[in-house]
């Protein structure tokens, strides 16, 4: 059968035409979406209405008779410069724009250029495209089965939808273990597919500029010095060396994640503005951002753990099937496929363990993105702090109690992990203990069992997680072969002010200020005295940018360590200014002092003008330094996270009634700026517990393609997060400092969903998969015969 269809087929409707919809006045700023360049052109895509189809045709004559429409540009056009497919972060192959076939509902399938937005989206909606559906595949379990359609049909070898297959740990040690068990627990969770949201959507402007041969995107990246390699290998043989690309991000409203991966929109824009000369703006919409952008999460898990009959752990076993979507374009490190998801042992003292990932071609858009977590790190600890509460009612033991049995101990760190990660540091124990003092944890176990005895469901549940962030070191991280350190470059002007650039890229964590803090502290500078820049590839040292909680990690140490190169130097300058050894000197922040005669000293300001204008003989002049930092290790935040909740049996609703978190993320450089991310972190770890899902029909139909089946939480529905801290320093970093960012996000799920569980258990409820919505607790309810 062969179908003539509209793009709005499907929910993908361009509905935004007319010039005065007050969608499109925006007060100025610096976001991609505020800037404008004279002549500028405009992008839109026509995207498909199935998730699988042959195309027919592609009909641009409409389009092209639209006034303002210059162009509909499709995949043979890309083809002749070899363009239609590019290269994903993790060495598999993605569509620019489709030859052949369309892979997942909303995929590119043609480009308009126009000289507005409007005319553009005009131009979308006029193109005409024949299809040919294909049979569709959207549960990776089912891709996996023999006779499954085989969906990769451009690799020719490949007879299955199999992508990889990924082991750790010791598979004969575990499997022993779990013969010997006592006790053990075996249970299936889905994690399902999410979507970070952010409040800005993904966009460029391409401009190249001809009479220098120079492309310059400014573009919403987390990652710019990656993203400019990436520009040159996969255009390189176009002309377009990367000496002659400047990567600037400006401004980001968010990134998550999201913001990682290379979107054919930049790759056209770019393509469209080498070939007419004139710079190309490409914004996508909030349903193309919802709809055909990378995902997060998506695994399907079975988890066991065995015990002992006091409750001491003794392993754990993990099997995954990973849903990609049509292609394996996550942002993982290149050695791990699964990201960190070999973290799962947590916070407990397993002897052995085992995990396996199977990845999955399925025809959904591609996948395996993060949502604020550091590669797979939630999925790993929301199966742990799940099990483990599996574990310890299955024994009839207080869930705290058997965390407790089973915590690393503080002196046991650095700890090394059955599954081969050596944990900084870190006082699990304390957290907890810390936690349930300030909600008052026995007298809220008090009230559930008078509460119980009434016939109220109330539930109290606990997540006691381990993060693992700050990515290198580089003998284990790269991206596409590009080692994972980052840098800081700081340069003192003679006048003693300094600007200092870094190759990460904040999108909202406020890098401009704690990063101006870092180097107040070391170098006695004020920190309004000092310009942090990021995000521009022509000015900034080369780094891997900003994801995966790994700013504070590495660029923040970085910093620390540039920092100290300066100070070094200045050493050398204050003892010719003062005339004596630089072993003779004393600092405190801001000056060196000759030892014992305090009054005799040179301010850094001081040097600063004397390096410019009165430098020891045989010194070069100047005070810069610059630090490519590759850490020795990762770093381990951690935290606690109690959650009360009521459940209406009525409704099937659930209701956070309190939610305390305790966060240690070692040393803080800011401690409104970690609030700030805890908070966030909260809320967006509150949103996938209960309430957001992309899930898709048997036919790949999207369900939650727009904010109106996609419920990001608003402030009505958001708990009031009860936060605080205790302090465990890294022992590696620099600044004592662990990341922070996506502590939250990770930690709280599972909290909300061992509270859910912990009210339902003595009805006979295990497990409840996330997004724990209102009907599938009813459900759950009313097939146990409870009623309100
Ligand atoms: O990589 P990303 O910036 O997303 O994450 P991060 O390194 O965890 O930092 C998030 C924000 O919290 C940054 O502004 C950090 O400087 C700040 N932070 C802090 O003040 N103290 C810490 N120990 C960790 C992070």
């Amino acid at each position: 059968m062969a179908l003539r269809t509209s793009p709005e087929v499907g929910g993908m409707g361009h509905s935004i035409k007319r010039k005065e919809d007050p969608r499109f006045i925006r007060g100025k700023g610096n976001y991609v979406d505020d800037l404008q360049l004279p002549g500028m052109l405009y992008l839109d895509i026509v995207r498909s209405p199935f998730a699988h189809a042959t195309i027919k045709k592609i009909d641009a004559a409409k389009a092209l008779a639209v006034p303002g429409v210059l162009a509909v540009i499709t995949g043979q056009d890309l083809a002749k410069y070899n363009l239609h497919w590019m290269p994903t972060l993790m060495s598999d192959t993605q569509m620019v724009l489709p030859v052949e076939k369309v892979m997942y509902q909303a995929q590119e399938v043609a480009a308009v250029l126009a000289t507005s937005r409007y005319t553009a989206a005009d131009g979308v909606a006029a193109v005409e495209v024949e299809y040919e559906p294909l049979p569709v595949v959207v549960d990776p379990r089912k891709a996996l089965e023999p006779g499954a359609p085989v969906l990769r049909t451009d690799k020719k070898d490949k007879k299955d939808n199999h992508i990889w297959h990924w082991e750790w740990g010791d598979r004969t040690a575990t499997d022993q273990a779990f013969a010997e068990a006592q006790v053990s627990v075996k249970q299936d969770i889905y994690i399902p597919r999410i979507h970070v949201a952010s409040i800005e959507t993904c966009g460029c402007i391409a401009q190249w500029d001809k009479v220098n041969g120079k492309l310059t995107v400014w573009m919403t990246t987390q990652a710019p010095h990656a993203i400019r390699t990436v520009f040159a290998l996969v255009a390189g043989h176009v002309g377009l060396a990367e000496h002659k690309i400047r990567i600037i991000s400006p401004d980001i409203g968010g990134g998550f994640g999201g913001k990682v991966p290379v979107y054919p929109g930049y790759v056209i824009a770019v393509a469209a503005s080498v070939l007419t000369g004139k710079p190309v703006k490409w914004m996508e919409d909030r349903m193309e951002n919802l709809q055909a952008d990378s995902f997060a999460r998506d695994y399907h898990i079975t988890a066991e753990l065995a015990a002992k009959k006091d409750g001491r752990l003794t392993a754990i076993r993990i099997k995954t099937v990973a849903d990609h979507g049509y292609t394996d374009a996550a942002a993982n490190p290149s050695k791990f496929p699964a990201g960190l998801f070999h973290i799962c042992t947590g916070s407990y003292d397993f002897k052995a363990a085992h995990v396996e990932v199977d990845g999955a071609y399925t025809n959904k858009p591609p996948g395996g993105i993060a949502y604020r977590c550091s590669f797979r790190v939630t999925e790993a600890v929301h199966t742990i702090e799940r099990m483990a509460d599996i574990m310890a009612h299955e024994l009839g033991m207080d869930p705290a109690e058997f965390r407790f049995a089973n915590f690393i101990k503080p002196e046991q760190f650095p700890y090394k992990s059955a599954l081969g990660w050596e944990y900084d540091s870190g006082n699990y124990a304390g957290a907890l203990r810390k936690a349930m003092d300030r909600i008052g944890y026995a007298e809220l176990r008090r009230e559930q069992a008078l509460k119980r005895e009434r016939g109220l469901l109330m539930g109290i549940g606990i997540s006691s997680f381990t993060e693992i962030v700050g990515a290198g070191p580089s003998k284990h991280f790269d991206i596409l072969g590009l080692k994972m350190f980052d840098s800081c470059e700081i340069r003192i002007h003679p006048t003693g002010k300094a600007i200092a650039r870094f190759g990460t890229k904040s999108q909202g964590q406020g890098h401009e200020t704690t990063y101006a803090q870092i180097l107040a502290e070391e170098l006695g500078i004020p920190a309004a005295d000092i310009q942090i820049e990021e995000g521009d590839t022509d000015t900034a040292p080369y780094g891997l940018g900003t994801y995966a909680s790994r700013s504070t990690p590495v660029a923040g140490a970085a910093a620390a360590v540039a920092a100290r190169k300066v100070r070094d130097k200045a050493r050398q300058i204050a003892a010719h200014l003062l005339e004596c050894s630089p072993d003779d000197l004393v600092w405190e922040p801001g000056k060196f002092s000759v030892k014992g005669a305090p009054n005799r000293f040179k301010t850094i300001q001081d040097i600063a003008f004397a390096a410019y204008t009165n430098h020891p003989a045989g010194m070069e002049a100047g005070l810069e330094a610059v630090s490519y930092y590759d850490p020795p290790n990762l770093t381990y935040p951690f935290g606690s996270y109690i959650c009360v909740v009521d459940i209406d049996k009525g409704t099937g609703e659930v209701k956070v009634r309190r939610f305390v978190a305790v966060d240690d993320c070692g040393n803080i450089i800011n401690p409104m700026i970690v609030d700030g991310q805890i908070h966030g972190g909260l809320t967006m770890g509150f949103a996938p517990a209960l309430l957001e899902e992309i899930s898709y029909d048997e036919i790949g139909n999207i369900q939650g393609g727009s904010f109106i089946d996609y419920l990001v939480p608003t402030a009505v529905e958001t708990p009031k997060w009860e936060t605080d801290k205790t302090c465990t320093p890294s022992p590696h970093h620099p600044l004592g400092a662990k990341g922070v960012g996506e502590s939250a996000t990770v930690g709280a799920p599972a909290a909300i969903a061992n509270a859910v569980v912990d009210a339902l258990w003595h009805l006979g409820v295990r497990h409840v998969d996330i997004p724990i919505t209102p009907a599938k607790v009813w459900k759950l309810l009313r097939e146990r015969g409870v009623t309100e």
